[in-house]
């Protein structure tokens, strides 16, 4: 069945209130709900009946008004209740049994080693009780938990803790008040036997707020840095949006079974273990990065997405793109702006332009659904984010707060559209976003062309921007996006040139400059301009666009010259692109190889001024991934990528090799591993030369690889080490893995990594190993880490050998996708991405994609969601 946006009517009823009972069992659970219901006002229909979400429930009983119900009185199906001739207002019991321990779909009530928890976003809820499952009906919730005191010494749900107590059988109970009204997807229950890291915070208004940390015992050394990452999350929102905490408590429960990253119940945060626990032996950088910004993300959801949420699954943007946004300006604040942009950009450009051009092509505010789980996407996500900061961008940071501001004065405690947010903007920042908003109902990375015409005698420059965006589907015609242009023209010296656009009464003034471009086509007109100027465009990403026909040569010197490091990264990388694809096409037609000298002499400048931004230099230094190159090609050559980049890589290390040995000598880390923003800076840079100088294939170059991975004292450098030893041929790897396995075998998050670094080989037996893996005692096909770390990281990581001519990679992940589906189809759906981006492979592996894709669909019983997005895969 097909949800629509443009179907959307209000609930016919409302629940003010709801207190549940639950009964935890190790056969049964269950589950007793007391609902005060009463009819909403602005419903159209008056319907006889109420219906109520339910899914894999045993009804035990119904009581309307605190009568019981016959038999006659009610209908259940296999998605609901329906109970007859109700009232205006009345009150429900309904008692139902659920099996958490045989939840493998991790939605709903679940366990998880050993410990029950929740997942209720977006539907899970309806699979805890029965329920008007919406994200608009807005209810005050009270939590009373009973369980076996020893095994279960731990009762959390949302809100504030209110009572408690023992029952003479061994179990014991507490209750939990929210007195917040909210969906039901923000419910959140844990039982278990856990311990807490506790801190405190006193917010700006003088609030205690108790904060716990609640993991595993053993696991209490890992949780510094979430809990330093929480508090300085709760100052900075106070800080930049005036954003306060509203209970008493905050707990963060850390669970190993998790299908997403984490959750941001109201005042109970669950979260994958991923991204809470660390400590240097075990957390890399990026671990502790992402710690950062997923318990950012979690907590200032607690204002965009919990306090204000959203009317239905349509909106799901409004909260979570609005919430990237957030935790985006948050980590910027914590480290170094330009890198954080840069790392966000990236991920952008991996993740959603593919989407974009594929054929899951869906706008951030999608029309249309048939699972809602499947539009927890990079376009909801990422691209979302990108649409607020563009916003941002256009009214400037003091609107912008002033729009926030404007946002929760007028919807407090609401659940709105995304209509709603945009309308506070341009109500709070005076300019019109009408046309704007198109960025939210048409999907597509639009593609801007520019050309240029300098006047000298006139002294007059004039820059004319194109801009098109490709149909997508349901989609065959775009109007133009509003797109904001931060620009800089600089000097043929690459000095800062003064801006003052023809019509202008003030003197023109040096640095960035934001247009705006509405039209298709649009000519600007500068004057003033004393010599021809270079243009530096997009600055900071301003519109998450392509900007196609930039000359090389002007490249070459944005990268030499940019004053705005995104854009000087950015041309650094295009220029490398270009030459990659033309090294790509040498191969393909036999011919010798040879490195651009330009670009090795950009990468020995970048390495000589190292020192002044090392974690800018690392960037500098990295080549465009191998996926990044195959979205520059009509038609993907694996192979001949994979040659051309490493063939460089070779060269560059070849060429540096002096300078490559000194750096990684000199920024050897002689302290103690602390994450911060510089010493993470130094490690890249570091661990960039290290990669360099392994991709000459000597035996020196070898044997650094191998005494960094087995003596290196943080997670960071034996992962560096690790996964540049997973392409070498040799004895060598496998004495590593192995011992590294030995090492850390008690430690599930390592030991993901473990499998994920096999994954992604680029060796020829790497599907083989996938294989035997697959049968590894530690591998679980129950388990989302693991199956990220396994089958993700082959189909998303490795585009050589996922992609490998004969097809045998694509049944592989077929093969594990039909497997998962019934145990979890969520992600068995979500594995199924890789096999959509066929439109650029040739013409055998896109027949041999569609192939694997049909064998799915053919599975009888294939859960809704693999079965949206194998048919709309094929499309
Ligand atoms: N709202 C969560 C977050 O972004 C994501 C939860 C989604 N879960 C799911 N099963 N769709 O932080
Ligand atoms: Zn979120």
């Amino acid at each position: 069945r097909v949800i629509r946006l443009s179907d959307y009517r209000a609930p016919d009823f409302l629940i003010d209130s709801v207190e549940l009972v639950f009964d935890l069992g190790e056969e049964d659970t269950r589950v007793t709900a007391h609902l005060a219901i009463r009819r909403n006002p602005e419903a159209l229909d008056r319907p006889a009946g109420l219906r109520l979400e339910g899914e894999a429930l045993r009804l035990l009983s119904v009581a309307l008004d605190g009568e019981s119900l016959g038999e006659n009185r009610y209908r259940v199906s296999d998605d609901a209740l329906i109970v007859d001739g109700v009232g205006e207002a009345f009150t429900l019991d309904v008692v139902t049994l659920i099996r958490p321990q045989d939840n493998t779909e991790l939605s709903g009530l679940y366990k998880s080693g050993g410990n029950f928890c929740t997942q209720c976003e977006a539907e899970g809820f309806r699979r805890i009780t029965y329920f008007l499952d919406r994200p608009d009906v807005m209810t005050r919730f009270t939590t009373t938990i009973r369980a076996e005191a020893k095994r279960y010494p731990v009762l959390l749900s949302n809100g504030n803790p209110v009572a408690g107590g023992e029952d003479p059988d061994g179990r014991h109970w507490a209750r939990w008040v929210d007195p917040h009204p909210k969906p039901s997807y923000l419910f959140a229950l844990v039982a278990g036997d856990l311990t807490a890291v506790r801190d405190e915070f006193i917010t700006r208004s003088g609030r205690t707020v108790s904060l716990a940390i609640w993991v595993r015992r053993g696991d209490e050394d890992k949780c510094g840095h979430a809990m330093a990452s929480l508090k300085n999350a709760m100052a900075w929102d106070e800080r930049v949006f005036g954003l306060e905490y509203d209970l008493d408590v905050f707990n963060i429960v850390a669970v190993s079974d998790f299908n997403m990253g984490a959750m941001e119940n109201k005042g109970l945060n669950i979260f994958n273990t991923k991204y809470v626990l660390a400590k240097p032996e075990t957390a890399t950088d990026a671990d502790y990065q992402g710690i950062e910004s997923v318990i950012g993300h979690e907590y200032f959801h607690n204002w965009t997405g919990d306090r204000v949420t959203c009317r239905d699954w349509f909106q799901l943007s409004l909260k979570e793109g609005l919430t990237v946004f957030r935790d985006q300006q948050f980590s910027a604040d914590q480290g170094s702006p330009a890198v954080k942009r840069i790392s966000d950009v990236r991920t952008l450009r991996a993740r959603q332009f593919p989407e974009d051009f594929g054929p899951l092509a869906h706008p951030v505010r999608p029309e249309s659904y048939i699972e809602i789980n499947n539009f927890y996407t990079a376009t909801v996500y990422e691209k979302g984010a990108e649409v607020v900061r563009m916003i941002h961008t256009l009214l400037g940071p003091d609107k912008f707060r002033k729009g926030m501001d404007l946002y929760f004065a007028r919807h407090d405690n609401q659940a709105v559209t995304i209509e709603d947010f945009v309308s506070a903007m341009q109500d709070a920042g005076g300019v019109d976003l009408s046309r704007f908003k198109r960025w939210y109902s048409q999907a597509g990375t639009p593609e801007v062309t520019v050309s240029e015409r300098y006047h000298p005698e006139s002294r007059r420059y004039e820059m004319t921007f194109r801009q098109q965006t490709a149909p997508s589907p349901g989609q065959p015609v775009k109007d133009p996006f509003v797109l904001p242009i931060a620009i800089g023209l600089l000097s043929p010296e690459g000095r800062e040139m003064p801006i003052r656009l023809d019509g202008e009464e003030a003197e023109g003034r040096p640095g960035t400059r934001v247009l705006t471009m509405t039209g298709m086509e649009q000519t600007f007109r500068f004057i003033d301009v004393a010599e021809p100027p270079t243009p530096s465009l997009f600055r900071g990403f301003s519109a998450p666009v392509k900007v196609k026909g930039v000359p090389l040569d002007r490249l070459k010197f944005l990268a030499a010259h940019d004053g705005d490091p995104f854009a000087r990264w950015e041309a650094g990388q295009q220029a490398a692109t270009r030459h990659l694809l033309d090294l790509v096409h040498a191969w393909r037609r036999g011919e010798a190889l040879t490195a651009d000298p330009d670009l090795l002499d950009a990468s020995r400048r970048t390495l000589a001024g190292g020192d002044a931004d090392p974690a800018f230099a690392a960037l500098a230094l990295g080549l465009p991934a191998e996926s990044a190159l195959a979205d520059e090609m009509a038609v993907v050559d694996v192979e001949a990528i994979h040659a051309a980049r490493q063939f460089l890589r070779g060269e560059i290390g070849r060429a540096l090799g002096t300078e490559l040995a000194a750096t990684y000598e000199r920024l050897t880390d002689k302290g103690s591993y602390r994450p911060t923003p510089a010493a993470i800076g130094a490690r890249a840079l570091r661990n960039a030369s290290l990669s360099y100088l392994s991709a000459t294939g000597t035996a020196e170059a070898k044997a650094l690889l191998v005494a960094q991975a087995e003596t290196a004292g943080n997670m960071t450098d034996t992962l560096a080490a690790l996964g540049l030893l997973g392409d070498v041929e040799g004895p060598e790897r496998a004495a590593v893995f192995q011992d590294f396995y030995e090492r850390w075998q008690h430690d599930d998050l390592v030991i993901d990594k473990w499998f994920a670094l096999q994954a992604v080989s680029s060796l020829p037996e790497t599907l083989e190993r996938c294989r035997s893996l697959l049968a590894h005692p530690a591998f679980d096909l129950r388990n989302p880490n693991r199956v990220r770390s396994l089958i993700g990281a082959f189909s998303q990581g490795n585009q050589l050998r996922f992609h490998e001519a004969g097809g045998a990679g694509y049944a592989f992940l077929a093969e594990q996708i039909i497997a998962i589906d019934p145990l979890n189809a969520t992600m068995a759906a979500r594995l199924t991405q890789p096999l959509g981006a066929w439109k650029r492979q040739d013409a055998a592996r896109q027949s041999l994609m569609r192939l694997a894709l049909e064998r799915i669909l053919a599975v009888a019983g294939l859960s809704k969601g693999t079965f949206e997005m194998a048919s709309k895969s094929l499309q």
